[in-house]
């Protein structure tokens, strides 16, 4: 069934564990994550970012409605989540669209200004029944330098900075910059484990860890250990699409019917999430 995402994060937290939640682009991606979470009978997050309704020819109805009526009919309870909102036209859209959580991204502004935006949206969004969730990160613009990407490598979420954000945002959940890096293809980040515990201290709400797809397994644990309790996924799924499509499409030249090369792909999809899903929801402290 379709759930608050606040309520899946909030079960994580008891759990000790961290709820996966996946980026979700075409009705692929969404039938291939909940199918993982299916097989590995577990609860998960579907996400639609500001970039795939872009890709969506800036539509939101489409993908959202797809994605509320496949985790409607889910055997798990399934999550959905509008992810990295710039633009307050789409912010605005979300609650109608079926959405019960979004994540506001004023990341790339100087703290004042990222604090003011976040606060106008937790506003609005706590009105309309949403949880929110926005990002802090190493914020430049301070000294008369430019905003620096919060997910760029080297940034890094300063806890007493963060602990100010939050009591002044209202904000339900922190996206902390702790050395995960956004469209990595290879697993090779390095987390900062000894940040990730002192925000988790400094916080008493979840933290979420963004670019997820280029952390290894081992650190990926370490973190939910350490006090990661949503973790954002979206490269690591179209890098498993990709490959299984291109194989197919490699070892079969004549196809033509996309069903089956997306039936391949879509495949692969859910062996990825069903894996992630299985990793993330064991109790690890
Ligand atoms: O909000 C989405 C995630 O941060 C996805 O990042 O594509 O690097 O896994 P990723
Ligand atoms: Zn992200």
């Amino acid at each position: 069934p379709l759930v608050p995402t606040g309520d899946l994060v909030a079960a994580a937290a008891a759990a000790h564990c961290a709820v996966a939640a996946f980026n979700v682009v075409t009705l692929e991606h969404v039938e291939a994550v909940v199918a993982g979470a299916e097989s590995a009978a577990a609860p998960v997050v579907l996400q639609v970012s500001e970039n795939a309704v872009k890709f969506r020819r800036g539509r939101l109805h489409p993908l959202a409605r797809a994605a509320v009526a496949v985790a409607e009919r889910a055997a798990v309870p399934v999550g959905l989540h509008l992810d990295h909102v710039q633009s307050d036209d789409l912010l605005r859209q979300a609650a109608d669209a079926g959405f019960s959580s979004v994540m506001y991204d004023a990341a790339r502004l100087p703290y004042a200004e990222n604090l003011a935006a976040t606060r106008a949206a937790a506003d609005w969004a706590h009105a309309q029944g949403l949880w929110i969730e926005a990002e802090l990160g190493q914020v430049g613009g301070k000294n008369g330098e430019p905003p620096l990407d919060a997910h760029a490598p080297g940034a890094r979420t300063d806890p007493a900075e963060a602990r100010a954000f939050v009591a002044d945002s209202g904000v339900d959940a922190l996206a902390v910059a702790v050395g995960s890096t956004h469209a990595m293809t290879t697993r090779t980040a390095a987390l900062d484990h000894d940040l990730i515990k002192r925000l988790a201290a400094a916080l008493d709400v979840p933290l979420v860890l963004h670019g997820s797809s280029g952390v290894p397994d081992d650190e990926l644990t370490a973190a939910v250990t350490g006090g990661i309790t949503k973790v954002n996924i979206g490269t690591a799924l179209n890098i498993a699409f990709t490959g299984a499509v291109r194989e197919y499409l490699g070892a079969h030249p004549k196809a033509v019917d996309a069903r089956t090369y997306l039936a391949v792909g879509r495949e692969a999809m859910a062996r990825e999430v069903e894996r992630t899903v299985q990793l993330l929801g064991r109790a690890t402290s």
